[in-house]
């Protein structure tokens, strides 16, 4: 088997640990021959006193026992498929952590190491228009049979995985297209008959069901934390209102658990709009009442994705409006945007995403062409493997009862608890 791992869609913290532990998993996992020599690679220099050096050269060498790690970007893999273009995209691992122009590269131990602290993905990431397309992913099929690459840890959201399990799927029509084209010869087309792929949820927005939670959302939660705490403060101390946006465009469950975290007095989200019509009405009774307890302070929190029950958009300035105008305060908006996905992953983030990645490999090792690809999720605090295609279409499900104003039926979706 040759492992790539790739990051894609939105960066998450955590991604970085998720390489971190496939690379270390594959290496692991392939320390056949320990007592081969050390001897591949040049410019990889075994750190004394570290006893795992042995492995990361060994991985340099049988080349059934390579760990690769591909730059996430199927972008580039597909934008640039062509032979040409990926053998200068194609090499070793460059010196540092910079990637820079490389887009299939080969790593070992050292390559990682310390990975799990870093935010964003350091191996790069994209929303690829591209692979959406046939021509797109016959160019990634492509490049993976040219590099001998037969399996393939995917790490993103929800777009990412659909495409995934899309490109499984559709592999042996590209195999037999590449053949066709004379692209591959008989013997690839033969070697690369199946592909494995597993999945790792990495996305901020908790959004991915049959999973407890998304590689990078506890992160994205204490960011948001920490703000509304900032926010807290000032808007005490002035008896003002905020409206803060946080991310998630179809999923309120950040907006959720930050408005629970962060005491807020009302919370707009896109599985379960208000109640009241004019909804209006039922956040300024809400807030009103507060104030008339003695709150000093209001506290919005409106998810991105917010509408009301009929779909119609609600955004954090229209909040603005109506609490300026129907109740007098003194309102702010705060839109904390990007600050939200970056920065250094909290430990869940590090956690979590070791014990997925190392699940990751396993589940790869033990994949036949029988076996569903895998989603690794998190269920009641244990690692789990579902079939990727009944995750993504779950979560499809999802978006497609709200956008039928089936609220009750988005939220027993999302939470399987809801429904009990
Ligand atoms: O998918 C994660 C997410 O953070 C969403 O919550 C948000 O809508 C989106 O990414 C923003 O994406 P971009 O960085 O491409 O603007």
């Amino acid at each position: 088997m040759k492992l790539a791992v790739l990051t894609s869609g939105g960066d998450s913290a955590g991604m970085n640990a998720v390489v971190r532990a496939v690379v270390k998993t594959g290496i692991l996992k392939y320390d056949l021959f320990p007592s081969a020599p050390i001897t591949s690679h040049p410019r990889h220099r075994p750190p004394t006193g570290d006893a795992k050096h042995g492995l990361a050269e060994k991985v340099f060498a049988p080349p059934h026992k390579e760990v690769k790690v591909q730059d996430a970007t199927f972008v580039h893999n597909m934008r640039f498929g062509d032979g040409e273009l990926l053998k200068d995209g194609t090499g070793d691992h460059p010196t540092g952590r910079s990637l820079r122009g490389r887009y299939i590269v080969r790593v070992g131990w050292d390559d990682v190491r310390g990975w799990f602290s870093q935010g964003g993905t350091l191996i790069g990431t994209a929303r690829s228009a591209a692979f959406r397309t046939v021509e797109g992913r016959l160019s990634a099929a492509y490049n993976l049979i040219k590099e001998g690459i037969d399996a393939l840890v995917v790490c993103g959201g929800d777009g990412s995985l659909s495409g995934a399990d899309v490109f499984r799927e559709e592999w042996p029509k590209l195999v037999e297209n590449l053949l066709s084209q004379g692209r591959i010869t008989e013997e690839q087309a033969k070697t690369h008959s199946h592909l494995k792929i597993v999945g790792l949820v990495g996305s901020i927005d908790n959004d991915m069901s049959m999973t407890d939670l998304t590689i990078g959302a506890p992160t994205a939660l204490q960011r948001i934390c920490e703000a509304i705490d900032n926010i807290d403060s000032t808007a005490y101390s002035h008896s003002r209102a905020f409206v803060i946006e946080v991310m998630g465009r179809h999923c309120g469950w950040l907006a959720l658990m930050a408005g629970v975290s962060g005491g807020a007095d009302f919370i707009l989200l896109p599985e379960a709009p208000p109640e009241a019509d004019p909804w209006e009405d039922e956040m300024c009774k809400m807030i009103q009442s507060h104030r008339d307890i003695g709150k000093r302070k209001t506290i919005v929190i409106v998810a991105e994705g917010a509408h009301d029950r009929n779909l119609k958009p609600i955004n954090a300035e229209y909040v603005k409006e109506v609490l300026t105008n129907r109740l007098g305060l003194d309102t702010r908006v705060t839109t904390l945007g990007h600050t939200q996905r970056g920065g250094k992953p909290v430990a869940y983030d590090r956690i979590l995403p070791t014990l997925q990645g190392v699940e990751a490999v396993n589940a790869l090792l033990e994949s036949t062409p029988e076996t569903p690809s895998y989603m690794i999720g998190i269920r009641e605090n244990k690692i789990t493997r579902v079939p990727l295609m009944e995750a993504v279409k779950m979560t499809h499900a999802v978006a497609e009862a709200v956008s039928n104003q089936d609220f009750e039926k988005a939220m027993s979706l999302r939470d399987p608890e809801f429904r009990e």
